[in-house]
């Protein structure tokens, strides 16, 4: 058996305290609603903006800060909403302006901040500058909004270049010109209903400025920017050969391909900030940006660009200690030198759900999605690991994202029938990569209520399982050592002990074991496969197991303990 020590000398301090009244974004924990799926008010299935604001007393009591919504703007919905017609307003699936109004206020009374997603690569292919595109002619100002060439070969009949979708399948679709024959392509790195922006035309510049006034004046606090590093391409949009993956699998010392993280992408953000920096209040900006290494992404954080960035390479070490430990450090290396704070984020509704993922065998893997006929997570396991790293993410000095039912300890759905899939992600890989439903699914309020209550009809756009009874609000609500309950004490400790702008120093050296002290709380995180002994006078404030016996922190667990 091992003993965690917390002997003096074995301290090594990686992040300084900082001053705990900073802007709220160096610090806050962020929730992730998923409009779809978060609560549907009128019964349609889908969820919408009234269901979120009679649900945000839930939010309030679980005690985060602020929420982050994702799109629910005119959409034709090819990619679940990332697929804009019209960026000042609401979809009607979602409600309407007035609706967002209401849930701004309400937000705002219960004094949680709330973030806009921004979609600023692409647009849809229904909204009207690309339709004016399409009737216009090669060369014309209203394609040059867009990334229009002519095709490669005798007549054009080969893409420009030979860059893949992210989604699966070519990067370029043919138009049909006027006079009925097959003319220019355009550049899509999603879906081919989601045509990217030329983002060195100033009308595009221009309008996205706009935007960002549109919502800022309505009183949001800020902006999830969509794909921050592909708005610039390289020049004359040379081929590349390697492959357009999120981060998951490359390596981080090879540069991401001519589509991204390109040098021109941070006088964008230089200048957006001008505008937020305009506005009464903290507005902040956060990055989703797949770009490694950490020392790369702190680029898009520097202190005249975006506030935070998704802290990816995070969620990517999995169920790895030292892989932890070490992009815990880089992180903070990178982000203190350009005075900005760390993101720790494990979910999403881009990835499999991190109570299955790191049920799996090999839990540093991330597929995209699981079905049936794939390998199943073992449900226990990944819950008990998810529980305990969640733990270590509400930890960490900086800012935090849950995504939405992660507080649930929610697992994916692992065996939605393929026929009910809609990930764009499914269909252009021909059904290789399963795709993003299975964490999509809408969330369970209610044990025997219809949808679990996410629903008054009992209509869900996904099937739920039909065992998610036991983990709805209701049934955990109150239950000692429930996941809610390990959340919403987390997070008041988190605030009580003033973790987030604390100091980090790790004690310890233990590869299995990360062992850290955030201000005066001490973190066990065993990774390891057997038990690890608390020092003498720790004082126990939380588990994230309930079969802890005595100071024994047993496998899987993270415990926050007082010290002296
Ligand atoms: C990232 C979003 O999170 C994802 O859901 C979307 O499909 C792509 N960007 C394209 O907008
Ligand atoms: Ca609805």
């Amino acid at each position: 058996m091992t003993t965690t020590s917390a002997a003096p000398d074995r301290r090594h301090t990686v992040h300084a305290a900082e001053a705990p009244d900073g802007p709220w974004w160096r610090h806050a924990v962020i929730y992730q609603v998923y409009p779809r799926s978060f609560a549907d008010s009128n019964g349609d299935g889908i969820g919408d903006l009234p269901g979120i604001t009679a649900r945000l007393p839930h939010l309030a009591e679980l005690g985060v800060d602020a929420l982050w919504l994702s799109p629910f703007y005119v959409s034709p919905q090819a990619d679940a909403g990332y697929d804009v017609a019209d960026y000042r307003d609401v979809d009607p699936v979602f409600g309407t302006l007035s609706d967002l109004d209401a849930l701004l206020d309400a937000a705002h009374r219960l004094g949680l901040r709330v973030i806009v997603d921004l979609v600023p690569n692409h647009t849809s292919d229904q909204h009207v500058w690309f339709a004016a595109a399409r009737a216009a002619a090669p060369g014309s100002p209203e394609r040059g909004r867009y990334l229009f060439r002519e095709g490669r070969g005798e007549h054009g009949e080969l893409p420009p270049n030979n860059w893949v979708s992210m989604f699966g399948g070519p990067a370029w679709t043919r138009v049909v010109e006027a006079d009925g024959r097959p003319g220019q392509w355009y550049l899509h790195l999603f879906d081919s209903s989601q045509p990217d922006l030329d983002w060195s035309n100033p009308q595009v510049r221009d309008e996205f400025e706009d935007v960002l006034r549109f919502w800022l004046d309505r009183g949001v606090d800020g902006f999830r920017v969509d794909v921050a590093h592909g708005l610039v391409k390289a020049d004359g949009l040379p081929d590349w050969d390697g492959t357009a993956a999120m981060i998951d699998g490359s390596d981080p010392n090879v540069h991401p391909g001519p589509m991204f993280d390109q040098e021109g992408v941070h006088e964008i953000y230089r200048s957006w900030r001008t505008v937020l920096d305009s506005y009464p209040g903290d507005r902040a900006m956060v990055a989703e940006a797949w770009v490694e290494p950490v020392e790369r992404l702190a680029r898009y954080v520097r202190s005249d660009e975006m506030h935070q960035a998704f802290n990816f390479a995070f969620l990517s070490a999995g169920w790895d200690p030292v892989a932890l430990r070490t992009v815990i450090d880089r992180s903070f290396a990178a982000n203190d030198a350009v005075g900005a704070p760390t993101t720790w984020v494990m979910s999403n509704h881009d990835v499999v759900r991190h109570a299955s993922r790191l049920g799996l065998t090999d839990p540093t893997h991330r597929p995209n999605g699981i079905g049936e006929g794939d390998e199943q997570p073992d449900a226990e396991l990944g819950l008990r690991r998810a529980r305990a790293i969640s733990l270590l993410v509400l930890a960490l000095p900086g800012s935090a994202y849950l995504y939405q039912g992660e507080e649930l300890g929610l697992p994916e759905h692992t065996a939605l029938p393929d026929e009910l899939r809609q990930d764009p992600a499914y269909f252009r890989t021909r059904g290789a990569e399963r795709g993003r439903d299975g964490c999509r699914v809408p969330l369970p309020w209610e044990p025997g209520a219809p949808a679990f209550g996410f629903s008054p009809t009992g209509a869900s756009w996904l099937p739920q399982p039909a065992d998610w009874g036991a983990f709805t609000v209701e049934a955990q609500r109150g239950v000692d050592g429930s996941t809610y309950e390990t959340y919403r004490r987390a997070l008041a400790l988190r605030r009580e002990h003033a973790m987030a702008t604390a100091d980090l120093t790790w004690r310890g050296d233990d590869p299995q074991v990360l062992t850290l002290s955030v201000g005066d709380v001490l973190v066990v995180a065993n990774m390891g496969d057997v038990p690890v002994t608390l020092p003498a006078e720790a004082k126990v404030l939380l588990s994230s197991a309930a079969d802890m016996v005595g100071s024994q922190v047993p496998p899987a667990t993270t415990v926050w303990a007082r010290v002296g």
